[in-house]
């Protein structure tokens, strides 16, 4: 089958020819359609994460996909041949990963049936993202009334925080150059802040001498951090999915520190699934590509600047 694939961590993701995956007992192969590609993807490929995670190479990239469910292996009782399916398919003890013809995935995993009514390569730019920006929202505590800073908010996680925080009845700030001002506002923001022009607490200050309650950080490292955190109303939060807070220092400031790591479940897409069934929760596809131009796109967004999601399709 053609994947896209590492030889070692740090080789140049490219096309390759990989035998396709038998499902074991308690798992699915899934046929996919679609992929959807996150920052972790070449995050993993540049070996970044090998000191948490077992790799066997050659390692098929890419956590997030959808698809059809192509066989059942023993004690599948779940999910069915045939089913719509959309989640997180990465093995990468196995070599194995989203970005192939097919993938395999456990039937009590982070793989659910898709939301009605959504295509394949909608779907498959939700799963790590939203899912993320739920468990977020969540571990912010995002509360009515709240005055909450999302910096990020026009990638693929900040998409998913400004509208859930909104949902909950925050007043959101979102982060934003110019020319992505308006579609955080459809998103639910109330405000935006542009981080490409000049300092962004002098920015949030001018509206709310006061401070906030929460900032939901999907960019900042520990300096920007810090600052940021100034914003602060004593018993604020701050959550960061790249780990730049230092819970103790916050603490000491009287405040929450979270540093979040993603731990996706069956549970939180079907809860995503009921949120995109209602209308109440969107996500942006912003660029599609077939599976070759992959490892462009890999590059693209590692160099930043890669708005949105990216879909391939396989
Ligand atoms: N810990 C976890 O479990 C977990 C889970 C999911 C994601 N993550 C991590 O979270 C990060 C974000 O993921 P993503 O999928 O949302 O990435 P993404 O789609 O690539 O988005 C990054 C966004 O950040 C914006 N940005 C860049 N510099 C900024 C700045 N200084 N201030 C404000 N916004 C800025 C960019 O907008 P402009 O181009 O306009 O600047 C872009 O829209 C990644 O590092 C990812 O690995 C962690």
């Amino acid at each position: 089958m053609r994947a896209i694939a590492v030889s070692e961590y740090g080789a140049t993701p490219a096309p390759m020819n990989l035998p396709r995956p038998e499902p074991g007992p308690g798992e699915i192969l899934v046929k996919m359609i679609a992929a959807g590609l996150n920052p972790l993807d070449w995050k993993v490929a540049d070996g970044m994460l090998k000191d948490s995670v077992d790799a066997s190479f050659p390692l098929i990239l890419g956590q997030d996909g959808a698809g059809v469910v192509d066989a059942v292996g023993e004690d599948v009782t779940r999910l069915r041949h045939g089913e719509q399916v959309y989640g997180t398919f990465a093995m990468p003890e196995r070599g194995l990963g989203a970005f192939a013809e097919y993938a395999l995935a456990r039937d009590d995993g982070p793989v659910a049936r898709m939301p009605e009514g959504m295509i394949y390569t909608q779907a498959a730019a939700v799963p790590t993202a939203s899912v993320a920006a739920l468990a977020m929202v969540e571990e912010a505590r995002v509360d009515a009334g709240q005055t909450v800073l999302v910096v990020g908010a026009t990638g693929g996680v900040g998409q998913g925080v400004v509208q859930l925080a909104a949902r909950e009845g925050a007043k959101v700030i979102a982060t934003a150059r110019d020319d992505m001002a308006g579609t955080m506002r459809r998103l639910g923001a109330d405000e935006t802040v542009d981080h490409s022009e000049g300092d962004l607490n002098a920015q949030v200050l001018a509206v709310h001498n006061d401070g906030i309650d929460a900032v939901i950080d999907t960019v900042g490292d520990t300096p920007e951090t810090e600052v940021i955190a100034q914003l602060l109303r004593p018993g604020g939060t701050y959550v960061s999915s790249v780990w730049s807070v230092n819970p103790d220092a916050m603490e000491a400031m009287g405040l929450r520190g979270i540093n979040f790591d993603t731990d996706p479940s069956a549970e939180l897409l079907d809860r995503l699934s009921d949120l995109i069934d209602a209308g109440d929760f969107q996500v942006r596809a912003e660029r599609e590509i077939p599976l070759e131009d992959a490892p462009g796109a890999l590059a693209d967004n590692r160099a930043g600047g890669a708005r949105g999601k990216t879909v391939i399709r396989i």
